[in-house]
């Protein structure tokens, strides 16, 4: 059985803004997270940071707010548990595994996200990634044959909830179809976000704008490069909050 979401936790179509701190050093990061100190409050520290500056990058952001460490795990069921229940312990509120790792890495990965009896904390919600928002569609008919990105993302989607994972992470492009599938209890993260005022797309494919993801029903937006390279990423931030407010279903 999947525990209740914990109060925290962002509504569907709240949009809430997540930052893609992805520095190639500790110290850029923290320049950052200063300039952003009153314009995001959650953060994703992924593999880049992580490998080069470890847990530290993840303490560094709990001082100001949650983090949701995208290591994406994939591997048998009791490594990523593992790995999985030191995230939790470092103080990560969202971790991540890929979907295509099956159900019983999921479940694993599920069940190691709450705090054993020992100890005391609320537990980390568990997202799956389905289908990357790099990939088109001539991308990922390379590799998934034979099924469309839709599709497949329903596919995983489907086996991820059944396994007990909390939600998903997929693009602006699938949340709706994903909403209207699984209601209101799945939570739905989707990068690839790219506000209209952004000029490039940079590696991105299925790209959405916050007011377009919030509407489709995302819970988070992932929102990187176009804050963390922009001129000023506090007042990029600030506009992508408003946006994402102004377009989510929260506003309606
Ligand atoms: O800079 P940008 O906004 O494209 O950053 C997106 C972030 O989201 C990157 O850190 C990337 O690793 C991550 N991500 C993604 N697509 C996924 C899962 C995570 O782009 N499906």
């Amino acid at each position: 059985m999947r525990p209740p979401l914990p109060a925290w936790a962002a509504r569907p179509g709240q949009g809430e803004l997540v930052v893609a701190v992805d520095t190639p050093t500790l110290d850029e990061a923290l320049r950052l997270r200063d300039r952003l100190a009153d314009a995001a409050s959650f953060f994703k520290i992924g593999k880049e940071l992580f490998t080069a500056a470890g847990p530290g990058a993840v303490a560094a952001f709990r001082d100001v707010g949650r983090v949701f460490l995208d290591l994406k795990f994939h591997d048998i069921p009791a490594t990523v548990a593992g790995a999985v229940r030191a995230a939790r312990r470092h103080g990560a509120s969202i971790v991540d595994v890929h979907a295509s790792g099956g159900g019983r890495m999921i479940a694993a990965a599920a069940r190691a996200a709450r705090p054993d009896a020992a100890e005391s904390g609320d537990r980390s919600l568990v997202l799956a990634v389905t289908v990357l928002t790099h990939l088109d569609q001539a991308d990922a008919a390379e590799v998934f044959p034979g099924a469309g990105i839709v599709e497949q993302v329903r596919r995983l989607t489907a086996l991820a909830w059944k396994a007990g994972a909390d939600g998903v992470v997929a693009s602006a492009s699938e949340a709706r179809s994903l909403r209207e599938r699984f209601g209101n209890d799945l939570v739905i993260l989707t990068p690839g976000i790219r506000p209209g005022w952004a000029s490039e797309a940079h590696d991105q494919r299925r790209i959405a704008t916050p007011g377009e993801a919030a509407r489709r029903g995302a819970n988070y937006l992932v929102v990187g490069r176009a804050i963390t390279r922009s001129r000023d990423p506090r007042a990029a931030a600030l506009r992508i909050r408003e946006e994402a407010a102004a377009g989510g279903l929260g506003a309606r």
